[in-house]
């Protein structure tokens, strides 16, 4: 049977970070709140004038292909996971592939929220069990930052900018690649974790740049409720399901939102700390690019057939997990 494995990643981090203490010289917040309560140091952020998602996405491509001697025609799908699109119309995945030179690629972005790395490998994971596609990048671009409102200290000492590139490719090796997958979405959490302006719906307005609609809002008591528990049972039920136990983990790659839902979810499995890929304190929330920020930083320890659990929890609500064998 044929299996969708990584085969390869890249990453564009933005060289500007922005500290706790830089954010406590903007709103009422401090280093020792945001350690504890959320456990994050500091964030990169995105500057410069005309820069969006598209061009930490291209940068992060670029690295793959150049890391993995590949060149861009060779490429049949570009999946763009990303809440921050450059702009509603055309995709950011179609921008991406003009910027590295992709011309023989079908193209489009999807919106998991914090869960679209799990949602887009699952999506990826199809076309190329089926034999429709051969070589597919699952890119992750948010630039949070253009979505933060900097006056509000619930939300702003969270998010940070990154992209990330994922090399799938077919294999036809057992016990490698995407195993099971266990995603979820109910959307009666869409009211705790939005961006309320600049769709359909209420477009942007004069009223709707005073009232800062354009920014993400949340609710976050509500938000870590139901993130806590259902990242967990997700967890928890992906291992009972394929009769995995905490020994068979070689790592969990969490969300990284907030480490207390990090610990919850690592408790639940019975996973010691050293097992669990942590980044948190250096990037913040970046949404769908958590995850595979963590697997870049860790590429050189994973071995192959390493058992990894994926976990992610976000804006929708969507959630679940996800078995995956390392390939390489
Ligand atoms: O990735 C997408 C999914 N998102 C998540 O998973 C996020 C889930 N939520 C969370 O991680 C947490 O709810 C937060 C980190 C957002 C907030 O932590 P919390 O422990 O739930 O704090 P809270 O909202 O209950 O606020 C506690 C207090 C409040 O003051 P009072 O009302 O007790 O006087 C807040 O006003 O902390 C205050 N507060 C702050 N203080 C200093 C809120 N933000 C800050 C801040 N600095 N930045």
């Amino acid at each position: 049977m044929v299996n969708a494995v990584i085969t390869g990643i890249g990453a564009y981090l933005p060289e500007t970070k922005l500290t706790n203490e830089d954010l406590s010289k903007m709103v009422d917040t401090n280093d020792e709140w945001i350690m504890t309560r959320v456990g994050i140091k500091e964030r990169r952020i995105l500057k410069g004038e005309g820069l969006g998602a598209s061009d930490m996405g291209a940068e992060a491509i670029k690295e793959l292909l150049a890391k993995k001697n590949i060149k861009p025609e060779e490429i049949d799908l570009v999946v763009c996971t990303t809440v921050t699109p450059d702009a509603p119309v055309p995709s950011t995945a179609a921008i991406i592939c003009d910027k590295c030179d992709i011309r023989n690629a079908i193209a489009f972005d999807m919106n998991g929220a914090c869960s679209g790395f799990l949602y887009g490998l699952d999506l990826v994971a199809q076309y190329i069990r089926t034999g429709y596609k051969k070589k597919a990048i699952l890119v992750s671009a948010e630039k949070m930052s253009a979505i933060t409102d900097y006056t509000d200290r619930t939300t702003c000492v969270l998010f940070g900018d990154a992209a990330t590139a994922c090399l799938i490719e077919p294999t036809e090796e057992a016990g490698v690649g995407l195993m099971d997958s266990n995603l979820h979405t109910d959307g009666m959490g869409r009211h705790w974790l939005k961006v309320i302006a600049g769709g359909s719906v209420k477009p942007a307005s004069h009223e709707t740049v005073d009232a800062h609609e354009h920014f993400v809002y949340q609710e976050g008591k509500q938000v870590f409720k139901y993130a806590v528990t259902r990242m967990a049972d997700a967890t928890v039920d992906i291992m009972k399901r394929n009769n995995l136990v905490a020994d068979d983990v070689a790592w969990l790659v969490p969300h990284q939102a907030n480490l207390r839902i990090i610990d919850a979810t690592a408790d639940r499995m019975e996973l010691p700390k050293d097992k669990v890929m942590i980044n948190i304190q250096k990037f913040g929330n970046t949404t769908s690019a958590t995850i595979p920020l963590c697997l870049y930083e860790w590429e050189k320890q994973l071995k192959k057939g390493d058992t990894l659990i994926f976990a992610a929890f976000g804006a929708g609500f969507t959630w679940g997990s996800i078995y995956y064998k390392w390939g390489y």
